[in-house]
């Protein structure tokens, strides 16, 4: 591993865009499948992994859904994001705010309170055996109605304690965000923040009305918002953080390759932006491989990678002392260890 590899991986950095069914890799979900009697139409797991070549977002989304079909039991969504938490620690993530999907579970039977009970528990776990703090995201498929989304924030409201915020997620074009007002209302007015995802394949008048209709506090990929300039100076002025996914762009065509990334040129125009890892499990790395790959691509600074960790900490729902101590840590890591990096922190 070279120099600035190593920096990443040891970097503190928190990570505000990671779906926990995203997580589940090829063998726990062949496990999970032989231990519930759940038939996946994959005799292998390299012929699983042959299947995870994805033209478009729909496309990912077939796989995701089959996949997590999986997950049934308490103990199932237990596991999967223990495995995830223990990923986080090896990684130096040291806070996670990570999304869940129950519509993707309740739709084929299973409850509410499995799902939330597993996941509750792993995450006690991370806080006392690992140090990762974490904190939940309740997002709601675009691709139903409502009316769907109004029942599921019904059932979440016995555990606001568990949920910090709701999000929207799922397939993006033809599924506004302003077809959630009512629901995004509701939410806000029963204590949850808001986010969304908004200009990942969907234009940049998405995002317009995750910013104006729903209310979000961040953007969720929001990539799309650089076509419009009117757009970006608002997201600038106002350092509303968008949670970027880089691998998650170039495995989705959202990006040709990854010297055309915009998380560059969105940081010059003095956007709040952080990396994020997004489905690890299907986009070929977790948060550090992110971390590295826009490095490589882009020839990012050790000043932008710290830049970049700090925004990470800046933008999540933490409360300012935890927030704080978290960005002292990554200071004195960074002072620490840049001096021996090159001059004034710069790699090539
Ligand atoms: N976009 C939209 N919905 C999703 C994604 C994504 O990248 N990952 C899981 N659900
Ligand atoms: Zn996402």
């Amino acid at each position: 591993m070279n120099a600035i590899s190593t920096f990443i991986e040891h970097l503190p950095k928190a990570e505000l865009h990671l779906h926990i069914e995203g997580t589940l890799e090829p063998g726990p979900m062949f496990e999970m499948a032989a231990r519930n009697g759940v038939e996946l139409p994959y005799a292998s797991i390299d012929e699983l992994e042959a299947a995870y070549d994805f033209g478009d977002l729909d496309d990912f989304l077939g796989l995701y859904y089959r996949g997590m079909s999986v997950l049934v039991r308490e103990r199932d969504f237990y596991d999967l994001t223990w495995a995830y938490l223990q990923k986080a620690r090896r990684q130096t993530v040291l806070h996670a705010e990570i999304f869940f999907d129950p519509q993707a579970h309740t739709g084929r039977g299973v409850a509410f309170s499995t799902v939330i009970d597993g996941i509750h528990r792993a995450l006690l776990d991370g806080e006392e055996k690992l140090g990762v703090s974490a904190k939940l995201i309740m997002c709601f498929l675009r691709h139903l109605e409502e009316d769907d989304a109004m029942q599921t924030l019904d059932q979440a409201l016995a555990y606001k304690d568990r949920i910090a915020a709701v999000g929207l997620d799922s397939s993006e074009l033809g599924h506004p965000p302003g077809k959630f007002k009512a629901v995004f209302a509701r939410a806000r007015a029963e204590g949850f923040l808001a986010v969304a995802h908004a200009g990942e394949e969907g234009p940049a008048e998405y995002v317009w009305e995750a910013l104006d209709i729903l209310r979000v506090v961040r953007i969720d990929h929001g990539i799309r918002s650089l076509d419009d300039a009117r757009l970006t100076r608002r997201l600038a002025d106002t350092r509303l953080p968008l949670t970027l996914c880089p691998l998650s762009n170039l495995r989705l065509g959202v990006v040709k390759d990854m010297p055309s990334h915009p998380l560059r040129e969105m940081m010059q125009k003095n956007l709040l932006v952080t990396v994020n890892s997004d489905d690890p499990a299907y986009f070929g790395g977790y948060l550090n491989e992110n971390y590295r790959a826009v490095q490589e691509a882009l020839g990012l600074t050790v000043k932008q990678l710290h830049a970049l960790a700090r925004n990470s900490f800046l933008a999540s729902f933490l409360g300012a002392p935890s927030r704080q101590a978290l960005i002292a840590r990554l200071d004195d890591y960074v002072a620490r260890r840049a001096p021996s990096l090159g001059d004034a922190g710069t790699i090539r």
